[in-house]
């Protein structure tokens, strides 16, 4: 395992690579668990070199108390890390090493992705999330990066950052790890007390039956439907669901035959901000 704190560390490391080894590249915030672990053996499975960064971005973050709150756990993440495999170059780098003493975001148009669901309700979280990837791309130069179906908008603006700035990597979505409850694997449910856990199992369980009724039903009574299941928990409160096309994330009214949708949801259980979302069709 190379642990690198120093972009200039891990420039000197790659400089003796070999051109045409593949390197494969997992970002993520740390407070590692299963799902960042399966990005990170797609990864090693497909490249020749695996770099998993761990950075907690501030610029990404639009509240200040779910910054200060987001766990830093470096020496179990390597641990975990190295059950996976040895051969991982960690990139670990401070705020200082990233931004200088410059913290803030480039302003992007991703063609509208930006604006809905996440963007919506947080503000400027796109543009945070695309500076800190366009700047870890440009440090590590990945032939092939990985990003957890999770954040599926996201993903989508992933791809959309890459296709505007030319950035030559191929994005590689990866399928949604769940607890055994069915609760999506988020590093934020290491802060839920034992009965918020079980609880928030309701998130994917109601996902799954709406899933079901839009077999036949419109995607508004479906929503209607979900507002009220949430209305009547007293432990999680709905931000939002919706359901949207799976390209464009535009949220939807009347549904085609041959069109691809999904639905999203963010709810918060206390102050802990949980998202999921789920393929309908
Ligand atoms: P983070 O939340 O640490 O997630 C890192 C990667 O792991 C993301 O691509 C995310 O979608 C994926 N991931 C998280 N939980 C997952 C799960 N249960 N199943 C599958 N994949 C999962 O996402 C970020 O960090 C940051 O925004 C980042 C891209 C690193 C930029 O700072």
């Amino acid at each position: 395992m190379h642990i690198f704190h120093k972009i200039e560390e891990l420039e000197n490391h790659f400089s003796t690579v070999s051109k045409g080894e593949s390197k494969g590249m997992v970002p993520t915030m740390g407070a590692l668990h299963s799902g960042h672990i399966s990005l990170v053996k797609k990864a090693l499975n497909e490249n020749k070199h695996t770099i998993v960064s761990i950075f907690v971005n501030p610029t990404q973050f639009n509240n200040a108390e779910d910054l200060e709150k987001y766990p830093q756990t470096l020496k179990e993440d390597i641990a975990l890390l190295e059950t996976a495999s040895k051969d991982i170059v960690v990139f670990a780098p401070s705020a200082q090493e990233i931004y200088n003493s410059d913290i803030k975001s480039e302003s992007y148009n991703f063609d509208g992705l930006e604006k809905v669901m996440e963007g919506e309700f947080r503000d400027r979280h796109f543009d945070g999330v695309g500076t800190i990837v366009e700047k870890l791309f440009s440090i590590a130069k990945p032939d092939n990066a990985y990003f957890g179906e999770k954040d599926y908008q996201q993903l989508q603006i992933i791809k959309k950052l890459v296709e505007i700035k030319k950035i030559p990597v191929n994005v590689i979505g990866c399928p949604i790890v769940r607890e055994e409850s069915g609760l999506a694997m988020s590093s934020r449910n290491k802060r839920l007390t034992p009965e918020l856990r079980t609880e928030a199992a309701f998130i994917y369980k109601t996902l799954k039956d709406a899933k079901q009724k839009f077999g036949t039903e419109s995607a508004l009574e479906v929503t209607e439907w979900i507002t009220a299941q949430f209305k009547k928990n007293d432990l999680l409160k709905l931000e939002y669901f919706t359901i949207t096309n799976a390209d464009d994330l535009q949220t939807i009214k009347i549904k085609s035959e041959n069109k691809k949708y999904r639905a999203f949801i963010a709810v918060y259980a206390n102050d802990i901000r949980l998202i999921d979302n789920i393929a309908l069709n």
